[in-house]
């Protein structure tokens, strides 16, 4: 079960209740922009500090060095990240 690590934040649990790392971040409260939750917009990039994720469909949005789109992935490993 990955934990994820969110930047100046606690850390919460991936535990397979949440199809995405959106929702789960969604599930505990902390806010994400998003718009299409399929991978095209890119509204919902947030910073991958450390760790891996992998995402479920290859995205269509552009995602710089360093970023990812949590609507759209899980995480591999214990992971930290930066909400914009
Ligand atoms: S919400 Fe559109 S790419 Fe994630």
């Amino acid at each position: 079960m990955p934990n994820v690590k969110i930047s100046g934040n606690s850390a919460i649990a991936f535990d397979g209740t949440a199809p995405t790392l959106l929702t789960a971040l969604e599930q505990h409260k902390l806010q994400v922009n998003f718009h299409c939750r399929q991978g095209y917009c890119g509204a919902c990039r947030c910073k991958l500090l450390q760790g891996e994720v992998q995402y479920l469909n290859e995205p269509l949005a552009f995602v710089r060095k360093g970023e990812f789109l949590p609507c759209c992935s899980i995480p591999l490993t214990d992971i930290e990240i930066e909400i914009p």
